[in-house]
């Protein structure tokens, strides 16, 4: 690991693909611990760049568009707006998001591959491709889809299996399948250009495997030494598609072509900052170019190939770019044991939880750091967001917070008593506050987020157990003074728990500031008594944290049950046809519409409803084996339809003397068949 001093730092997050809202799994992939270590570094006076923006090219975008009938422009126009404004209600602070569409980001990208193409880095190659030949396209990454050679996963992608983390080629699927049309496809000749990766092994293996062995988290290190180590070695990828959404390729005889999504979306970081400096009047060069700028790449787990491999090497081979120091991935969320699912509307989507849980954007981030998939894949359950919140916000930090605030209220006017002379419990507590800033920092430096939180939340145990300890409730009875310089230390511990907070807990700090009159705290004043002083005045307390009730999470875990049937019955298949009948066979039925006149429960049958029906020629009596999807009143009265010439037959008794039809929904739920518009009882059908 170098140690090394950095004059200013570069953070970026992956580009999300603007097919889509945001779900939770996108925050605490990369958006949350980002923004934590960003809030960190700005509170330690830090010069910073954090930008991300919008990835709004390739296949994940033209197949959302084809899906919904609109225009790749659309697709990302809307998503880009709904994503912008999530990131802005869920406290991720980027100092500029910026979209791949935007004209500085064409020319950036285009300059980038025309730099590598005049220094002759491209393979230019005729390849065999797979073609559609119904839908009349070549099939680039995600439009083919096939079992990967790796692992078996049966919905890996032309470019990517997503399951096992391989970057594969399209030829390389098993039973290849196009998305488009569902076909299999054919191989036809096209011209592309390659970056030959074999060629940078010796480069990557010695920065990444040797230089950064110690400070790259382990997942990512794993994943990076199973390519470079691989037998068949690193594989030469195509930079460039056959498609007609994205940047054009910038070199002549490539026209149809466009720019590989993966090789313009990183340069968006670069495009992004550029865009950032300009509207701030400064230079974006030593963003990018200084030795002494740290720039780390906060991703998924599903993106590392192309932030520690690719990227990397397109970099290097431009060159006057630094490389990043860090690139700390996460695994995957899931939820509810399942992992999350745009297409099956397996999400907790931001939009929704913010109208369900208004101004609870904290809770959210407090979860989702806490049990973030730092080292393995995480589950969210609804469960366990509960019990962090009603037994960690809010019975240990909100209520030490509010005792300390309320009691000096109570007892000192909201003034800030004097300290006195100080005991053991005093001193203990003094001395974990000058200890936690430091450990706290050291953790969010290693990128060790969750174990940060952990310290930030035994910080505030610290205040709420030297409350519990000291009882300041029943000193005041006796000892005045005793209770101010029990209020004071416990103030000024909350004051440094909310600077300390502030990263992960953006919101509930800028009330606890309120609370206390503090302005424009940063880091380096933490681990001092002395941030409130005796004399100064607080404001009344707020509500930081509220208990969330059994009922409110059940009713998230219903809705997401819902889904999954909603789900479940979209791709449950129609009953088969029966056997060819002739029209003779269907002439002899006699349908009718009939009309409900009575219905009972038939006495010691759960299935049987008893029913007399007006046929238009008579009343006569049905038994019908509804009684599990109707009550007799949801039948009397109206009309429905009936086979009128089955042959009578006794069942418990009673004859039955035709047959109600009904319509049977794929969850075997039934339907009465009722006519468009009143219609007279005895109509046929045919
Ligand atoms: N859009 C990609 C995804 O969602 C991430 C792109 S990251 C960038 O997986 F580096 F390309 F920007
Ligand atoms: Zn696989």
């Amino acid at each position: 690991m170098k140690n090394k001093n950095f004059k200013r730092y570069t953070v970026t997050s992956a580009l999300p693909y603007a097919n889509g809202p945001l779900h939770i799994g996108h925050l605490a992939g990369c958006y949350i611990p980002s923004d934590i270590y960003v809030r960190y570094l700005r509170s330690n006076d830090r010069d910073v760049a954090y930008v991300c923006g919008s990835d709004e090219h390739g296949v994940a975008i033209t197949i959302k568009a084809k899906k919904e009938g609109i225009t790749p422009q659309e697709v990302v126009d809307r998503y880009h707006e709904i994503m912008k404004k999530s990131f802005e209600e869920f406290g991720i602070s980027f100092d500029h998001y910026s979209r791949t569409s935007a004209k500085i980001h064409h020319e950036t990208a285009a300059g980038f591959f025309k730099d590598l193409y005049e220094k002759g880095e491209f393979l230019e190659q005729v390849t065999e491709q797979y073609y559609d030949e119904e839908a009349g396209q070549f099939l680039a990454d995600r439009y083919i889809e096939g079992t990967c050679p790796k692992c078996g996963h049966d919905g890996a992608y032309g470019d990517q299996c997503e399951k096992c983390g391989s970057s594969l080629n399209p030829t390389d699927l098993i039973n290849p399948k196009s998305k488009l049309s569902g076909s299999t496809p054919v191989l036809r000749e096209t011209k592309h250009w390659f970056l030959d990766l074999a060629r940078y092994t010796d480069f990557l293996k010695n920065w990444i495997l040797v230089e950064h062995a110690n400070d790259w988290k382990n997942n990512v290190l794993g994943q990076c030494r199973s390519w470079l180590e691989a037998g068949e070695g690193l594989q030469a990828r195509s930079m460039t598609r056959d498609m007609d959404w994205g940047i054009p390729v910038p070199v002549e005889g490539a026209e149809g072509k466009v720019l590989y999504v993966w090789f313009d979306a990183p340069i968006g970081y670069i495009s992004s900052t550029k865009e950032w400096a300009a509207q701030k009047g400064i230079d974006w060069e030593p963003y990018w170019k200084d030795e002494e700028t740290k720039l780390v790449h906060f991703i998924g787990k599903d993106n590392i190939v192309f932030h520690c491999i690719i990227f990397p090497a397109i970099l290097k081979t431009h060159g006057g770019y630094v490389l990043p120091e860090n690139v700390p991935a996460n695994e995957f969320l899931n939820l509810e044991g399942d992992k999350i699912s745009t297409s099956r509307n397996w999400a907790v989507w931001l939009h929704e939880y913010l109208e369900e849980f208004p101004g609870k954007q904290d809770v959210l981030r407090y979860v989702l750091t806490a049990n973030a998939p730092e080292t393995k894949d995480n589950d969210f359950t609804w469960k366990d967001f509960q019990s962090r919140n009603n037994s960690e916000l809010v019975a240990v930090f909100g209520n030490f917070v509010n005792r300390a605030v309320v009691l000096t209220h109570k007892f000192f006017d909201g003034q800030i008593p004097a300290l006195a002379e100080l005991n053991d419990f005093d001193r203990d507590a003094l001395a974990a506050l000058q200890e936690y800033p430091e450990k706290i920092a050291a953790s969010i430096e290693r990128y060790r987020f969750r174990e940060a939180l952990s310290f930030v939340m035994d910080f505030a145990r610290v205040g709420n157990k030297y409350l519990a300890d000291t009882e300041p409730w029943k000193t005041i009875k006796e000892d005045q003074e005793r209770t101010g310089t029990i209020l004071n230390i416990a103030l000024n511990i909350a004051a440094n728990l909310a600077v300390l907070a502030e990263p992960f807990l953006p919101f509930t700090a800028a009330k606890m500031f309120d609370m206390f009159n503090l302005k424009g705290l940063k880091w380096q004043d933490t681990g001092r008594q002395d941030l409130l002083q005796a004399g100064q005045k607080i404001n009344a307390a707020s509500l930081l944290f509220e208990k969330i009730e059994d009922n409110v999470v059940e009713a998230q875990v219903n809705k997401l049950m819902e889904s999954k049937k909603q789900n479940e019955l979209a791709n449950a298949k129609a009953a088969p046809m029966k056997d060819i009948i002739t029209y003779d066979d269907f002439a002899k039925l006699d349908m009718r519409l009939v009309k409900v006149l009575t219905a009972e429960p038939m006495p010691k049958s759960k299935k049987l409803l008893k029913l007399t029906v007006d046929t238009g020629l008579g009343v006569r009596t049905v038994l019908s084996g509804v009684a599990e999807h109707f009550k007799p009143e949801d039948l009397i009265g109206k009309q429905v339809t009936m086979l009128i010439n089955l042959a009578p037959r006794k069942m418990m008794g009673v004859d039955s003397e035709g047959m109600i039809l009904m319509a049977e929904d794929r969850d075997g739920s039934l339907r009465l068949l009722n006519p468009d518009r009143p219609t007279a009882d005895g109509s046929t059908i045919s």
